[in-house]
């Protein structure tokens, strides 16, 4: 089975972009890929955390991975969080000697979340290199994301190919990144020039998995549109009606042209009401799960097997690595 690796970090709850992006993915590719899902919560301290907000969020993201419908009975699905594994801070230091400052401070995430910042940590710099080793580590083939993380993804394609050159030898699988035909950018519902991000000041553009009816409702029926009154996506002239119509692509599984189809001749109201409702249905069963699951032993059971398997398989590719650069005695 080719090996499929994805993870979510736990700054924040997580959003019905992350839903989009990253775990619907998931759950479509499940039954097909070993798949390595892990809680990237190294990633998050990039920016400062409150230590215990940052514990609840990593338990809370597992819950709704869950409960969105990621299968931890399956046997190829491995649960894990990445500080609970030392090589992938280990290998990240090796790429990270093979990674020119100036290729880092170039990356679109990189500039746009250290602009008008000062003192930003250097591990805003270096993450890609970090999320470049969590996907070598385990050779995976298939690194499903949304659109703002391809860019990541093919730095750890360069690196994987720099160091299969540089040490003449397969040691790394080349990963594609994998990225939704519809939904791999959900845009703020307030300032759809945006992406929706669980970190946005504004939470009105937001939704949240655990967000409550109201809010849902209200967010969505004062999404930012357009004041030509015509259904039709056209991200580039409409992209708030554009990002309603791939909201409820996503969340119904009918392609936009059928969507179109379906409220042409009405108004945005009725689509935006449509859009609400459908959330509504879609994210009560997500948060009914979530609270049985969180009340249940799942979580710990499955990130303790995810743990001791991951290990395995990162503790022999990093001592691999580490000889071939010449670390340590021969
Ligand atoms: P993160 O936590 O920002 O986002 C998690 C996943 O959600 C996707 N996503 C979106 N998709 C569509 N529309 C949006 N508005 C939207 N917002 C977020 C992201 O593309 C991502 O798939 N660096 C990564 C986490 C990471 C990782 C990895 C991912 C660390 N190591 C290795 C893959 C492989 C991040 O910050 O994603």
């Amino acid at each position: 089975m080719d090996r499929l690796l994805t993870g979510l970090q736990p700054s924040g709850s997580l959003t019905i972009g992350n839903y989009s992006g990253g775990i619907r993915q998931v759950i479509d590719y499940q039954k097909t890929y070993e798949t390595f899902l892990f809680v990237p919560d190294m990633h998050a301290t990039t920016v400062p955390q409150d230590p215990e907000a940052l514990h609840k969020n990593i338990k809370n993201a597992v819950g709704l991975y869950i409960a969105c419908g990621v299968d931890v009975n399956l046997d190829n699905m491995h649960l894990y969080i990445q500080s609970e594994n030392l090589y992938h801070a280990n290998l990240s230091w090796i790429l990270e000697c093979m990674t020119p400052f100036g290729e880092l401070t170039r990356m679109h995430q990189f500039k746009e979340k250290s602009k008008n910042k000062e003192g930003f940590s250097s591990g805003l710099v270096t993450y890609p290199v970090l999320m470049a080793s969590d996907i070598l580590l385990y050779d995976a083939k298939y690194v499903p994301t949304g659109i703002d993380q391809k860019q990541h993804v093919e730095l750890a394609r360069n690196l994987a190919e720099r160091f299969n050159e540089r040490y003449k030898g397969d040691f790394f699988q080349i990963p594609e990144p994998v990225i939704p035909k519809i939904g791999a950018k959900i845009r703020d519902l307030k300032d759809p020039s945006k992406k929706m991000s669980k970190s946005a000041e504004n939470t009105k553009g937001t939704i949240f998995l655990l967000d409550c009816e109201k809010d849902i409702r209200k967010k969505i029926m004062g999404a930012t549109t357009d004041s030509d009154g015509i259904i039709k996506f056209d991200e580039e002239n409409k992209p708030g009606l554009s990002n309603l119509l791939t909201i409820y692509s996503v969340f119904s599984g009918m392609s936009v042209e059928e969507i179109v189809e379906k409220f042409q001749g009405g108004g945005y109201g009725d689509l935006k009401k449509a859009l609400a409702d459908l959330l509504c249905e879609k994210i009560a069963v997500i948060q009914d799960n979530y609270q049985k699951i969180m009340a249940s032993g799942v979580i710990d059971d499955a990130l303790d097997r995810g743990r001791e398997y991951t290990n395995a398989i990162a503790k022999e590719k990093y001592e691999l690595i580490r000889k071939t650069v010449g670390y340590g005695r021969i």
